[in-house]
């Protein structure tokens, strides 16, 4: 009887459903509880390749975190089209009213790190990756439809503002602040941010934005700007500071929780996605440029349509792979897409591509949650990690042309074309800038609740700035988006009239 509890014991031990553990290389592993010893007491033996292997795995498991965005959840699912859109685009998940595409969303945070608290005041990443069968098209969003800046330029110092400090490592509204106060630009995003919608109560529960604008192509050529929302049927719900503060005390990674909490309760999230069209004739029919992402498409002026849902039903099985390898980039484009002229989306097509390389390697489009639907044929080669060889037909031929191998491309892929006249190559900000006229048309819809929520808030932080000349720069801002806004916030910073005289 004990020999029999014994080999059941040691059973248990190594095998769980029928499994036997093994080295990487394959092989069955005997003892993965005890080092490899000379004696009972030790030294241990470095001959013990499974202690080896196993520490050496281990001591690489992190790669580096993404450089914004890297508190993130993500999920699966699929979306499936509502009204057919080919009279603007010929990208096939739009085609038909209820064409079905597989998908993988991740949202996220943005400044602080990968263990970081789902509390903070921060837009959020709303980012989606459509597996289509003509490749992978992602829509990059945020939770908010407009961005501090409109030139990729600004990126960078825009984020290291934002980043704790490199002398205390903790983020300073005295250095964001100091950012934001010249960049007037930065005043609409900021006045949104600091509305209740800087912190939502969870990822089912906002909205997403492309932000930018795109270029719809129909497969007559014809060019459509297009700007994508996505509307949570759940409802947009927020946490005001009460609220964020009472649920960090309680749970501050509520927002992954409940998203997989959602999904395995089967209660599947769902978000309808709404276009808006410009032609290419009207763009300049606007006060604002509406290839400058600081600016929303206002819907009254814009009409929003609906084109289809998304819907989230399946958790990631394993984190890392599926959700920390995934690599979304604005650079993801299908045909009938393509990107606008937009100065700060021009930027963003470098830098993801150029991150993700340095990220998770030069072959991170072959990881499985990157891998496209379609087979991928080109002749890219080696480096880290290349395994897929798929692609070759005739594995001795890696070039093209060739007369070996019948690798074609196919014009009707082309890009589309526009003509420039008159162009004069320039480094300049754009004429139209109106950098507050949106802010306060945004501060005016807000209710009387909303309203008094974002100055308690904005003062909140604007209140810890030691420098009052940044202060009243500030002020000076919300004041020429409204006036009354203006006034509130200098009342609460307690500056008197006179200060503004000078
Ligand atoms: C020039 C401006 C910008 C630059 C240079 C930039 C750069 C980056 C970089 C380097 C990453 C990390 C990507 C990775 O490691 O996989 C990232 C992530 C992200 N960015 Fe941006 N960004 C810019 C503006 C924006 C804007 C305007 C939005 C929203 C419309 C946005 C949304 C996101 C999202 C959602 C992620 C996370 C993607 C994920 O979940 O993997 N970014 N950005």
């Amino acid at each position: 009887m004990k020999k029999l509890s014994i080999i059941i014991a040691i059973f248990s031990c190594s095998m769980i459903n029928g499994q036997v553990m093994t080295t990487n290389g394959g092989a069955p592993v005997g003892d993965n509880q005890n080092s490899k010893t000379a004696g009972e007491y030790g030294p241990v033996l470095l001959e013990d390749v499974h202690l080896i292997e196993k520490l050496a795995a281990f001591d690489r498991e992190r790669i580096p975190e993404r450089v914004v965005h890297a508190r993130g959840a993500g999920a699966f699912g699929y979306f499936e089209s509502t009204k057919d859109m080919s009279k603007f685009t010929k990208a096939s998940l739009f085609q038909g009213n209820s064409t079905k595409t597989d998908l993988a969303v991740r949202f996220s945070t943005v400044i602080h790190g990968k263990g970081s608290p789902e509390t903070a005041r921060d837009p959020r990443g709303f980012a989606v990756k459509f597996y289509t069968d003509n490749g992978n098209y992602d829509i990059v969003g945020n939770n908010l439809p407009v961005f501090f800046i409109r030139d990729a330029i600004k990126f960078p110092d825009l984020v290291h503002s934002l980043k704790p400090s490199p002398v205390t490592n903790k983020q300073d509204p005295n250095r964001f602040f100091d950012f934001f106060s010249n960049v007037p630009e930065t005043t609409h995003m900021v006045t949104r941010l600091y509305t209740d919608l800087g912190i939502p109560k969870g990822y089912q529960y906002m909205n997403g934005s492309s932000v930018h604008g795109f270029k719809w192509i129909n497969k007559d050529g014809e060019v459509t700007y297009v700007k994508y929302s996505w509307v949570s049927k759940q409802g947009e719900i927020s946490l005001d500071i009460e609220q964020a503060a009472k649920q960090q005390a309680m749970d501050w990674q509520h927002a992954t929780v409940s998203l997989r909490e959602d999904i395995a309760n089967k209660n599947y999230p769902q978000w309808d996605l709404y276009v808006q069209l410009i032609k290419p004739q009207d763009m300049h029919g606007f006060d604002f440029w509406p290839l400058d992402a600081t600016k929303d498409w206002p819907a009254d002026k814009i009409e929003k349509i609906k084109i289809g849902t998304m819907t989230l039903n399946r958790n990631p099985i394993n984190y890392f792979q599926e959700v920390e390898s995934i690599a979304m980039s604005p650079g993801n484009l299908v045909p009938g897409i393509e990107p606008s002229e937009d100065k700060l989306l021009q930027g963003r097509l470098f830098s993801y591509f150029d991150t993700q390389r340095h990220r998770l390697g030069p072959n991170n489009q072959q990881i499985k949650v990157n891998r496209p639907k379609e087979k991928v044929v080109n002749y890219n080669s080696d480096s880290y990690s290349s395994n897929d060889n798929s692609k070759f037909s005739n594995p001795d031929i890696n070039f093209q042309p060739s007369s070996k191998v019948d690798v074609a491309e196919n014009e009707k892929y082309k890009s589309s074309e526009k003509q420039l006249k008159n162009v004069m190559i320039t480094q300049k900000k754009i004429s139209k800038t109106n950098d507050f006229e949106q802010a306060g048309d945004f501060y005016r819809s807000l209710s009387e609740k909303g309203k008094t929520h974002l100055i308690t808030n904005l003062v909140g932080d604007l209140g810890k700035v030691t420098d009052r000349k940044i202060q009243k720069t500030m002020i000076t801002y919300f004041y020429r988006a409204d006036r009354d806004y203006g006034m509130r916030v200098a009342k609460a910073l307690k500056f008197s009239q006179k200060d503004f005289m000078n």
